[in-house]
């Protein structure tokens, strides 16, 4: 772990508790489900895991923990396309619509239970045809398009592991992922709308396979843009004509509670990305239970939306896998908020009457820039319940978040959680908490949270390491091919606690505050990025020698990736290579991990011992005083980089 840098807010205090009205119809609006969880959080989980799935056979055993792993549910059976299809068709419910989905350019699709499904079935035969089997891995790298949940559920059908890959992301990115997972498929688009234009996926997919992931034997391509991308005989395939001619008859077969349902990978405090394991029985209870308490749903009337991308675990659990559980209706959007006008999401809201709105703190603070004019041109009342998700929320967008598209009368549900827990871990129940803005306020029923010093001690009052202390039924099962990096990263910093990797506080009321990253993890608006991922990046390009990474306060995204680079002799310094080298970084990880800003140094302030200053870096990112530096190696170094940042600051 690299120095901590836990800033405590100050003291926020005001309160809202639920609103009245609110509380007197919501799913839950006591302590009665903590006071059971409390008492025994096996049994807890139990009866959620029974109530809200159904299993081709009962478990016996709720929980195996055998630190670090657990595995829940263990000889219980169920699959999650019939938990999240076939059983609503079942209960009658096949013609109410699962997804309302906007694309875009203007395009609307509505899709029912009983649709979805018949659609789910026959791409888990195109998967078969492919020869697909149970174990195998699939990547999917594709826009927010119907196809997309199709593909995933279609996966968990036959018992096949999707790996989703952020459409955002880069050639190497893909072939990374896909040589990890020993990926059979890749499942993609031609492109995807972004901003009005076609943004190409295809092409990136061909360019990854150029550079080589052996284990890719096919390609399945639907044609969302009519872009006309390159085809490789025998390798690529369309999607319409494999599904021309694939058969609706598929039933779903049986798993294994703890069958691996999906990977997800994630960035961690190293270069190479960490293949997240989630397994099915434990996973899709926890998602069931905190979309149905959290989002306080309900499933007849509401019309839930979740506005992040499938890319991310929260579009896996609360776009994909919670709401279908749930049998709810869901709009699913493909494109920005900015598009066509910057009230684009509040128009969705209004001609759909969405009732529950899940978005990111950025998001949040992005519509404050643009101001209110925007959400007044729409009529919001529809909304029960606002959440956020992704990175802290400062208390002005919370309040903004509150009085502008809440009314002042809608409770926020700000939610703690990670690609790693699966779930909500931490977050208010909205007809039980009385919130405070900025604050995640408590750990849901049967999840148990500790805050941590840095001996481990439990702290009870004020800030520490935010660690969880008992297993919960979505935790992560480990790092695909990585068992000792899993146990080494969350399980050794603190003995038999789970190490999130965040800083915490908790004030006098038992309220958690969460304070953002402690280690080398960067959130740009909400999106995990490693230092060392963009380091690694940096120094590819040849004319760098070397590279250190911060992340730097941003009033927008939370934080900006800042890059420090020496040059290899030989190169000048100039604002043309500086960008260049920002390039670079685009193009090998994707746009998202590419810096805010490079600064050329003549070198970097080390620790005697060799080792970089970070928060010295970060320091002159945030363009705070630069304090005591007597401990570098050359202090004239400091000075430097913080002229230079200066001039950077002013292009
Ligand atoms: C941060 C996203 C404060 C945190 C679901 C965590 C948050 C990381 C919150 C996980 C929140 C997420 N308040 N910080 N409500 N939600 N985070 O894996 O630092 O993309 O460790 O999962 O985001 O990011 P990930």
């Amino acid at each position: 772990m690299s120095e901590p840098a836990i800033e405590v807010y100050e003291v926020e205090d005001r309160t809202f508790p639920p609103p009245a009205d609110f509380a007197a119809q919501a799913n839950t609006a006591d302590q009665s489900l903590y006071d059971e969880a409390n008492a025994d959080y096996e049994a807890f989980w139990a009866r959620q895991a029974r109530e809200l799935l159904t299993w081709d056979r009962d478990f016996e055993t709720v929980l195996d923990w055998q630190l670090p792993f657990a595995k829940w549910f263990e000889e219980g059976q169920l699959n999650v396309s019939a938990n999240c299809l076939d059983r609503h068709v079942e209960a009658g419910k096949g013609d109410k619509v699962a997804y309302h989905w906007e694309g875009e350019p203007g395009d609307k699709i509505t899709i029912t239970y009983a649709e979805l499904l018949t659609e789910v079935k026959k791409f888990a035969n195109v998967l078969k045809g492919l020869g697909l089997e149970k174990g195998d891995r699939v990547a999917i790298y594709m826009p927010m398009i119907l196809e997309l949940p199709i593909a995933m559920l279609a996966c968990t059908r036959i018992g096949v592991a999707h790996s989703v890959i952020f459409g955002g992301f880069s050639a190497d990115a893909i072939v990374d992922r896909c040589i990890d997972a020993e990926a059979k498929l890749i499942i993609t688009a031609d492109a995807g709308y972004r901003r009005g234009a076609a943004a190409a996926l295809k092409p990136t997919v061909d360019q990854a396979l150029d550079i080589g992931a052996p284990s890719v034997e096919n390609v399945v391509v639907v044609d969302r843009c009519k872009t006309d991308p390159a085809m490789t005989d025998g390798r690529d395939h369309w999607w319409h004509d494999l599904m021309a001619e694939a058969s609706d008859d598929c039933p779903a077969e049986p798993m294994d509670a703890e069958q691996l349902l999906y990977l997800l990978y994630t960035s961690g405090t190293t270069a190479k990305p960490k293949g997240i394991m989630h397994t099915t029985g434990g996973y899709l209870t926890q998602v069931a239970f905190t979309h149905k308490y959290v989002f306080d749903l309900k499933p007849d009337t509401d019309i839930y939306w979740c506005a992040a991308d499938i890319g991310w675990v929260t579009g896996h659990s609360y776009i994909v896998y919670g709401p279908l559980t749930n049998g709810c209706t869901s709009v699913m959007y493909e494109g920005t908020p900015d598009t066509p006008g910057k009230d684009r999401l509040w128009d969705i809201v209004e001609r759909y009457g969405v009732t529950q709105l899940y978005t990111a703190p950025t998001a949040i603070r992005m519509f404050m820039k643009w101001g209110a004019q925007e959400t007044q041109k729409h009529d919001l009342t529809s909304l029960r319940v606002l959440g956020t998700v992704g990175e802290p929320i400062n208390p002005e967008a919370w309040m903004w978040y509150h009085e502008h598209i809440g009314g002042e009368a809608r409770p926020i549900v700000d939610t703690w959680w990670q690609t790693e827990t699966g779930g909500n871990m931490i977050t208010p129940l909205p007809g039980v908490t009385t919130t405070k803005p900025g604050s995640a306020c408590h750990p849901i029923p049967g999840v148990f949270a500790e805050l941590v010093d840095d001996n481990g001690n439990v702290v009870t009052n004020g800030g520490g390491y935010l660690t969880i202390s008992k297993p919960w039924p979505s935790m992560l099962r480990g790092i695909w091919g990585d068992e000792e990096r899993y146990r080494e990263t969350y399980w050794s910093t603190y003995e038999g606690k789970y190490f999130a990797g965040d800083g915490a506080k908790l004030d006098d009321d038992g309220y958690l505050w969460l304070l953002g990253r402690v280690d080398d993890v960067m959130n740009v608006s909400g999106h995990r990025i490693s230092t060392t991922e963009v380091e690694s990046a940096l120094v590819d390009h040849p004319a760098v020698a070397e590279a250190a990474v911060v992340g730097g306060n941003d009033e927008l995204t939370g934080q900006a990736i800042f890059g420090y680079v020496i040059l290899v002799g030989g190169n000048e310094a100039s604002q043309e290579l500086g960008d260049e080298i920002r390039e670079h970084v685009g193009v090998k990880l994707g746009k998202i991990a590419r810096p805010k800003t490079v600064i050329i140094v003549p070198d970097l302030p080390k620790t005697r011992s060799g080792k970089i200053m970070r928060r010295l870096l970060r320091d002159v990112a945030d363009g705070r005083s630069l304090g005591d530096t007597t401990t570098l190696a050359d202090p004239s170094v400091v000075a430097e980089i913080a002229s230079r940042a200066a001039e950077s600051d002013e292009d």
